[in-house]
C-alpha cells in the first residue's frame, strides 16, 4: 500500500473513492450534519436523502457507497460510532473497514478526507497516524500460498483539505514517520506467518542477518555448536528433538546518542511448539507456527527502531527452537544447566518457552548489562484464558518501565494488562532437584509462575518487563471477528508498535 499526504481538497481529486467518516446519529438528532455538506452538494443531494431516510446511521463498521452522477467516482462514508466516544482507535478500526471492504471492488486508489477524521479529540497529527496504520495494517493479507487474489486498495492518499493546508509540513512527517512504522509491522507479519517448515532457526537467523545489513546492525548468530560451547543447555535441550537446530540471534542498534541507555528487548522463538514428548492434542496444534511470535517482533522493533532512530541503544535477542518429540528429545525429569549456570528441572516439554528465553536472558543480562529488558513471549495458554486473546499479559516489578509500557500501549492501541508478580508464584517454580522447575505442581496463575520462572534468570535486581503474548500474537478464523480490522487472519506482530512507541520515549538520563 502506497500512502500520500496532499493538501489538495478529496472532492477535487481523481481518485477511485473518495472516504469520509460519518458520527453516529443520536435518537433526536433531526438536522443533517454540517461535516458532510460538501460530499452532499458532490453528490446532488444523496447523502442528504439517505440521511433522512436513515438508510445512513454512522454506526461503526457501516459503510455507504454512493456513486457520482457521471458514474465515475464513489464516495464512501464510514461509521464512526457515537461522537462522544471517539478516539485514534476509532479512525484506526474505520480506515482498515474501508480498505477491507473496497476489496475485490475495482478501487485501485482512496483519498480519504483528513477534516472528517480530525475531530476533537483526535488531533490532525493522531488522525493522520491513524489512517496510516489502519489502511496499511487493513490491507494486508498473507498472500505468499494464495494463487488467485481479488484487487485490494493500492494507493491511499490523505488529503489536508483548506482545514489542514497550513500543517503540510508537520502532518507529512507524521505520516512518513508512521508508514515506517506500518511497513515494519507488515514485514513482520509475511515472516511470522510463514510455516515451520520454510521458518526454521537458520531461516530466522538469515532474516535477521539481511535486516542487519539493509540497516547496518550488527548481527551475531550463535549455532549448535556455539551454543554448546556457551553451556546454554535450555535453548540446547529445548532444539535436541528437531532436525532444524536452535540459533540464538543477537541484534545491536548503536542508539541515537553516544552514552545513552541500553534497552534489552528478547523474544521467544519457538519455530513450531509441537508440546515435544508432552505432545499437545491435534485440534488447533496448527497455530503453534506462531510460537516465535516473540522473536519475529523483536526483528520487526530493531527494523523499526533503526528506520525511525530511537534514543536509546537496543540489543534485540532472539531465542529460536523447534519443539519436536524426536528421537533426540529432551524429556519429562532432565534437568538442564543454562548459559547463567542455574539448573532447570524439565517437569513438562511443553513449557518450553521458558526454557529457552532462560539462556536468553541469562546471557543480555551478563554480556550487555541493560538498563531495561523487556521480552516478548506467546509463553501461556493462561494469559488467552485470563485476558482473552486481545490483551497481552504484561509482569513488570518497575513502576517506571511498566508505566511507560502502558503509556505506549494507550497510544498505540496495543492493549496490555498489568499482572501482579509475589513470593506466592516465586515459590511455586521452586524445584526440590534443581533450583526451578518449568511446570508447578498446581496449575494455576500459569502466566504468572512462568513469569516468575522468568525473572529468576533476568534477575530480580534487573529492571525487566514480560509481555505474555499468547493470544494477540494472532487471530484465527473464530477469532478474527472480534479483533480490530487492522489485524488481519493470523500473525498480527503485536507487540511492534508498542516496543517502538516506548523506546522512542526513553530518554537520555
Ligand atoms: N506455546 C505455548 C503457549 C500458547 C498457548 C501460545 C496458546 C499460544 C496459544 C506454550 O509453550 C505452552 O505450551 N505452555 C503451556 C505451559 C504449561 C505446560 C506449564 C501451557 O500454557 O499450557
Ligand atoms: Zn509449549
Ligand atoms: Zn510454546
Amino acid at each position: 500500500m502506497r500512502i500520500v499526504v496532499e493538501r489538495r481538497e478529496a472532492l477535487s481529486a481523481a481518485a477511485d473513492v473518495v472516504v469520509s467518516g460519518v458520527f453516529e446519529r443520536s435518537e433526536k438528532e433531526t438536522t443533517f450534519p454540517r461535516a458532510l455538506e460538501k460530499e452532499d452538494a458532490a453528490l446532488k443531494g444523496a447523502i442528504r436523502a439517505a440521511w433522512d431516510r436513515k438508510e445512513l446511521k454512522g454506526k461503526r463498521k457501516e459503510l455507504t457507497t454512493f456513486h457520482t452522477p457521471d458514474g465515475h467516482h464513489r464516495i464512501v462514508l464510514v461509521g464512526l460510532g457515537p461522537r462522544e466516544r471517539y478516539d485514534a482507535e476509532v479512525v484506526r478500526r474505520a480506515s482498515a473497514e474501508v480498505v477491507k471492504g473496497l476489496k475485490g471492488k475495482a478501487a485501485r486508489t482512496a483519498s480519504l478526507r483528513l477534516p472528517s477524521f480530525a475531530v476533537d479529540p483526535v488531533g490532525s497529527d493522531a488522525a493522520v497516524r491513524a489512517l496510516v496504520d489502519g489502511t496499511v495494517l487493513g490491507a494486508y493479507e498473507f498472500l505468499k500460498y494464495k494463487s488467485t487474489t481479488e484487487g485490494m486498495v493500492e494507493e491511499a492518499t490523505i488529503h489536508l483539505g483548506d482545514e489542514f493546508s497550513r500543517e503540510e509540513a508537520g502532518l507529512k512527517k507524521a505520516a512518513s514517520e508512521e508508514i515506517a512504522l506500518a511497513d515494519a509491522v507488515v514485514w513482520t507479519r509475511e515472516i511470522a506467518n510463514l510455516p515451520a517448515d520454510t521458518a526454521t532457526p537458520e531461516r530466522l537467523a538469515e532474516e535477521a542477518r539481511a535486516l542487519g545489513k539493509d540497516l547496518g546492525l550488527k548481527v551475531t548468530v550463535f549455532d549448535e555448536k556455539k551454543l554448546a560451547e556457551m553451556k546454554c543447555g535450555g535453548i540446547l535441550a529445548v532444539g535436541s528433538g528437531s532436525a532444524h537446530p536452535p540459533r540464538l540471534i543477537v541484534l545491536e542498534y548503536p542508539g541515537g546518542a553516544r552514552r545513552g541507555r541500553t534497552v534489552a528487548v528478547v523474544g521467544k522463538g519457538i519455530t513450531f511448539d509441537s508440546g515435544g514428548i508432552s505432545l499437545k492434542p491435534a485440534l488447533h496444534m496448527q497455530e503453534m507456527k506462531f510460537d516465535k511470535s516473540g522473536a519475529v517482533a523483536v526483528l520487526g522493533i530493531l527494523r523499526a527502531a533503526a528506520t525511525l532512530k530511537v534514543p536509546p541503544r537496543v540489543i534485540g535477542v532472539m531465542a529460536c527452537a523447534e519443539n519436536l518429540p524426536g528421537g533426540g528429545a529432551y524429556r519429562p525429569g532432565d534437568v538442564v544447566r543454562t548459559f547463567n549456570g542455574k539448573t532447570i528441572e524439565v517437569v513438562n516439554t511443553d513449557a518450553e518457552g521458558r526454557v529457552v528465553l532462560s539462556d536468553a536472558l541469562g546471557y543480555v543480562v551478563a554480556q550487555y548489562r541493560p538498563d531495561e529488558v523487556i521480552d516478548l513471549a506467546t509463553l501461556t495458554g493462561a494469559q488467552v484464558i485470563a485476558l482473552g486473546d486481545d490483551t497481552a499479559g504484561l509482569v513488570c516489578t518497575d513502576d517506571k518501565l511498566a508505566n511507560g509500557l502502558l503509556a505506549a500501549s494507550a497510544a498505540t492501541g496495543e492493549p496490555i494488562w498489568r499482572m501482579p508478580l509475589t513470593d506466592y508464584h516465586r515459590e511455586l517454580v521452586k524445584s526440590e532437584i534443581a533450583d526451578v522447575r518449568n511446570s508447578t505442581e498446581l496449575t494455576i496463575g500459569g502466566m504468572l509462575t512462568a513469569a516468575a520462572f522468568l525473572e529468576s534468570f533476568a534477575g530480580a535486581s534487573t529492571t525487566w518487563a514480560h509481555l505474555d503474548i499468547a493470544g494477540p500474537a494472532y487471530t484465527t478464523v473464530s477469532t478474527r471477528k472480534y479483533q480490530p480490522g487492522y489485524q488481519n487472519i493470523g500473525a498480527t506482530a503485536f507487540g511492534v508498535r508498542l516496543v517502538t512507541r516506548y523506546l522512542q520515549s526513553v530518554v537520555h538520563p
